[in-house]
């Protein structure tokens, strides 16, 4: 069968993949929720043993941001004294976009490992998704996310689902420079 994609796509996609950034600082432009809904729509479409289709987003607005905001100073305030907790909390309430994507619990342990799996794809896709729109991301496993006070805010009980990231998104500030090793550093042939 030949290939229902023109050479165009594999050239785009190539082009998508390797210039997604993990981005560090965002303008505060906000995100039209078309091309955020498109994007969890994409997310989906991410590859599901047993189809479980695992994966939950919750799209955080000002108010829930601002309590999590709230439960991460507690945290860094603890840890690291109110300073740091200050300079924390204004680099956060300036992140224009909160997607906080979580993964079903399975009772069984290969399967729970599987779904995460499939939930870790959902967030490639989703991040490349938004790159694709020019929005920038960032993919946060911080210490917040993984508090129970995080999951009351967030709305989710986390003996039914756990923490797979939290997506922060919006128009890049800067975009950083990234390299990866050479394939023939990863890449092992067998005859
Ligand atoms: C599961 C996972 C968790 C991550 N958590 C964090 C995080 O908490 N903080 C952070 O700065 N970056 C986090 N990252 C982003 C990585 O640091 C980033 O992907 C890496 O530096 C490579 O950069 P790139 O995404 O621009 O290629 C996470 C990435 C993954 C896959």
């Amino acid at each position: 069968m030949s290939s229902p994609l023109s050479a165009e796509s594999a050239r785009m996609l190539a082009e998508i993949v390797r210039s997604r950034r993990t981005v560090g600082s965002f303008t505060s432009e906000p995100i039209d929720e078309r091309v955020v809904e498109s994007a969890l729509e994409l997310a989906t479409w991410a590859p599901n043993h047993r189809k479980t289709e695992p994966w939950r987003f919750t799209w955080l607005g000002p108010e829930t941001r601002t309590a999590v905001i709230a439960l991460n100073s507690e945290i860094i305030t603890a840890k690291s004294g109110a300073a740091a907790a200050e300079t924390k909390r204004q680099q956060w309430s300036t992140i224009p976009g909160w997607i906080a994507v979580t993964c079903r619990r399975s009772s069984d342990a290969f399967l729970m490992e599987e779904d995460y799996a499939a939930c870790c794809c959902a967030v490639q896709n989703l991040m490349l998704a938004f790159w694709s729109h020019g929005v920038g991301t960032k993919w946060s496993t911080g210490e917040v996310t993984r508090h129970p006070g995080y999951a009351e805010l967030v709305g989710f009980d986390p003996a039914e689902e756990r923490t797979v990231g939290l997506i922060w998104y919006g128009t890049p500030a800067a975009l950083p420079t990234q390299s990866r090793r050479p394939i023939t550093d990863v890449v092992r042939r067998r005859p």
